[in-house]
């Protein structure tokens, strides 16, 4: 159904003609998520620069009951950003203002369009630091951050984006705006509403700003990248690292099929001289230089066949982009299914040792590239060589998860990907507690329909 014009004539008095696109071109970049497996068409992207315009947009969709589907940077990877049945597409990009850093407490507020490099940028540049970090950073944007819960590569030490979030200022789907800006570390005055949006995947309520807690800049910084027999050998490695040293901040994990593919698509040279069958990468960050602690635990530890470690930036960088530039690789080769996945730490051995075997019973062709957040439990199934809508594989991988009692989303959401799924670890009475919320903050059902709960 095309929108009536008094519809877009109505939302350019309130944004701006300049920033209604209809224009197919214009349109392009935000009908197409990051991993081009998701796409649709909006009959146009509304692009409002305030939180009073992002109010005044939603009560005029409300009144014509026009479904919306918010979108930050539109890095999702599970197809919640973008549009699926003509919605209309509201970036949320041009509320770009850092404000109100208080150098003091260590708390800033970030407009939902803020791109975590920007906000990285403007706290270091106070002396502080930003507890969440993700390959994504210079694109992915804070109101979308929060709103999927991203993850990322700090989690062990820092959490994820929810554990950041001290207050939220939030546009209700009628146009209603919910604010508590002014960071109280304590307040118990009914219920959390923030918590409630982090991870709400722009169903609930279209996130405008936040209130986060900051974490001191830890100066010096040790990576170290080993090579292991496989994930088991990897997680006994985390966890003497763990139990020696505090300053632990990532332990990422990767496979020969992922690092062969990195190497390949970056023109990168392999790490060691020989290859080995999993690789451990081990970031550690502190006031003062640990790598000689970092050296000794590892010279302990059982099971390193190589290591390479660096404390200076370029030999850093130089380790990280083995682990970091997986995603770009994967997507050079093809179109991937990507399944993100957690486990209980002692199950994942288990579940890596059964994964591919249970992927190629199912299709002989299929290439499974694992890698992820190892002391988190959280690995990444991505899935190559599988047609668009061959779900068979991703069925059984998740079947497989649901058994050994992970979750079917680690840090990606639900969104329209896993929406199938959810009954495997999510309860009928969890479910029917989440279609209650969303409709009695989303009664007429406009914002992001389709995702995260199943429609009636
Ligand atoms: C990562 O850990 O690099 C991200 O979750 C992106 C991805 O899974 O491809
Ligand atoms: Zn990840």
């Amino acid at each position: 159904m095309p929108l009536p014009d008094t519809l877009l004539q109505r939302l350019a008095a309130i944004v701006g003609e300049g920033h209604v696109l209809t224009d197919p071109d214009l349109r392009a970049g935000y009908e197409t998520d990051w991993t081009r497996r998701y796409h649709g068409s909006t009959p146009a992207v509304v692009r409002p620069a305030s939180t009073r315009e992002v109010a005044a947009v939603l009560q005029l969709c409300h009144e014509f009951g026009a479904p919306v589907v918010p979108q930050g940077g539109n890095t999702g990877l599970v197809g919640g950003g973008v549009p699926r049945n003509r919605e209309l597409v509201l970036s949320l990009r041009r509320l770009d203002g850092v404000t109100d850093l208080d150098a003091a407490s260590g708390e800033v507020t970030a407009g939902a369009g803020v791109t975590l490099a920007a906000l990285q940028e403007a706290v270091r540049a106070q002396g502080w630091n930003f507890g969440v970090d993700l390959a994504s950073r210079d694109s992915a944007t804070i109101g979308g951050m929060v709103a999927t819960n991203a993850g990322g590569i700090r989690v062990l030490r820092y959490g994820g984006m929810r554990h950041q979030v001290l207050g939220i200022e939030a546009v209700l789907p009628d146009g209603a705006v919910v604010s508590r800006l002014p960071g109280l570390l304590k307040d118990n005055s009914g219920y959390d509403l923030a918590q409630l949006l982090a991870g709400s995947e722009g169903t609930l309520a279209v996130i405008t700003a936040v209130r986060l807690k900051l974490v001191p800049q830890q100066p010096h910084r040790a990576v170290a990248l080993l090579a292991v027999e496989n994930i088991a050998g990897a997680l006994r490695v985390v966890s003497a690292v763990r139990r020696a040293l505090t300053s632990l901040e990532a332990a990422e994990v990767f496979f020969l099929e992922g690092l062969e593919l990195v190497c390949r698509h970056a023109g990168l040279a392999p790490p060691f001289p020989a290859a080995h069958p999993c690789y451990l990468l081990l970031e550690c960050a502190a006031q003062s230089d640990e790598s000689a602690a970092l050296a000794g635990v590892l010279a302990n530890a059982p099971g390193i066949r190589d290591s390479a470690l660096a404390t200076d930036r370029p030999g850093r960088e130089r380790l990280w982009a083995y682990r970091e530039r997986h995603t770009e690789s994967i997507s050079a080769e093809g179109i991937p299914h990507k399944l993100d996945v957690t486990l209980p730490l002692n199950r994942l051995p288990e579940f890596e040792r059964r994964v591919r075997g249970t992927i190629a019973a199912i299709n002989a062709g299929a290439r499974p590239i694992l890698f992820g957040h190892a002391g988190d439990g959280n690995l990444h199934v991505n899935i190559l060589g599988l047609a668009p809508d061959d779900d068979r594989p991703d069925d059984a991988v998740l079947r497989l998860v649901a058994e050994l009692g992970g979750s079917i989303s680690a840090e990606h959401g639900i969104g329209i990907a896993k929406m199938p799924w959810l009954h495997l670890t999510r309860s009928t009475a969890d479910r029917e507690a989440m279609r209650a919320i969303k409709l009695a903050l989303d009664p007429a059902g406009i914002l992001n329909p389709g995702v995260v709960i199943p429609p009636a």
